[in-house]
């Protein structure tokens, strides 16, 4: 089978490769799946996992990405809740090879059913970026109806979710951002819009939550921001500053086959809708990363027709 894949860890994007693959075996409780569209994150090729498995011994040739949507093809011993010509989307292990190959191993609990009238490369979008934008808000920090929150990167794969989320459920949302994602934060739900470049965040006032997606400096200068008792979620990295008087906390996306299939119906209703900001097939996956120009929104490569 054809597969993207990294064998130099210092080689970067250019070692992106399209490789030819043995087909994946099933292990105890795996779903091989057929990938129709699949989803990378920037910078996961500086991921540990994406060099060696949960022993830190090396796995390389490794398959990068870790969101999918496509058809069940096989099941292993064991493997219970899914059948054979399936249609399912979810997040494959960050230690195992991943999605942008035409076949992958995923465990069948990171896994959920996709509606029939949900297509491929919309539903590709939603497992990384709707999942970690819900557990960002409502795990982590307990947003609830009337509160402030302020969301980094709000046009971005998980902050334009998360705009979307945290508008829904009644929250005040400011969103950030560079000049050009203006108009796409608000026409998701932002009440207001921060230019960072422009403005910066000298002016934001305090707010109950931030959702950081950036890190560094940005992460940084947020921790004033947050009102006595709030939360600063970040994505980015591990937190070493802290609010004044609140918590900070960096997490890890975890798989969530019950929230999958919730975040689906949201998007079925009209109530949630991922922005795929460019689509390319398998071949042109190296390129992906690197894009030309500026893509808005998640990039989904489309690893076989519908
Ligand atoms: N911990 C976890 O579980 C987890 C889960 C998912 C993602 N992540 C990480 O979270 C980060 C964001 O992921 P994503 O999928 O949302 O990425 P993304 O689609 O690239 O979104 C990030 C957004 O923030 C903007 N941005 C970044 N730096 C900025 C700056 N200095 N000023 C203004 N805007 C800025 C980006 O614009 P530009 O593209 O123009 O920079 C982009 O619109 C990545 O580093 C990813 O690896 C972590």
């Amino acid at each position: 089978m054809q597969a993207i894949t990294v064998q130099d860890r210092n080689a970067g994007v250019d070692g992106l490769t399209l490789s030819e693959l043995s087909h994946p075996h099933a292990a105890e409780n795996d779903v091989i799946v057929e990938v129709h569209a699949a989803g990378f994150t920037p910078g996961e090729l500086d991921w540990p996992g994406t060099w060696t498995d949960r022993a830190g011994r090396d796995r390389t040739p490794s398959v990068p990405g870790h969101e999918l949507s496509g058809v069940v093809a096989e099941l292993g011993y064991g493997t219970t809740g899914l059948t054979v010509g399936q249609r399912v989307f979810g997040v494959t292990d960050w230690a195992r090879n991943g999605s942008l190959a035409q076949y992958t191993a995923v465990e069948a609990r990171n896994l959920a059913p996709l509606p029939a009238d949900v297509d491929h490369v919309t539903a590709a979008a939603l497992p990384i970026s709707g999942l970690t934008a819900w557990q960002a808000l409502f795990d982590h920090a307990r947003l609830t109806t009337g509160q402030t929150v302020l969301i980094h990167g709000a046009a971005g794969g998980v902050g334009s979710i998360a705009v979307q989320l945290a508008h829904e459920v009644g929250a005040r949302v400011l969103g950030t951002g560079r000049a050009d994602d203006r108009d796409t934060a608000i026409g998701l739900g932002a009440d207001a819009f921060i230019d960072l470049q422009a403005e910066g965040l000298a002016g934001v006032g305090e707010v109950d939550v931030v959702l950081d997606v950036i890190g560094g400096d940005i992460l940084e200068r947020s921790t004033a921001l947050v009102r006595p008792g709030g939360t600063l979620v970040t994505i980015a990295e591990p937190v070493t500053v802290h609010p004044h008087d609140g918590r900070a906390v960096f997490f890890v996306v975890e798989p969530d086959r019950a929230r999958l299939a919730d975040l689906a119906q949201r998007l079925r209703d009209g109530r949630l809708k991922p922005i795929v900001g460019a689509v390319h097939p398998l071949a042109e996956a190296a390129s992906a990363f690197t894009p030309a120009k500026r893509i808005t929104g998640k990039t989904i490569i489309r690893v076989a027709e519908d």
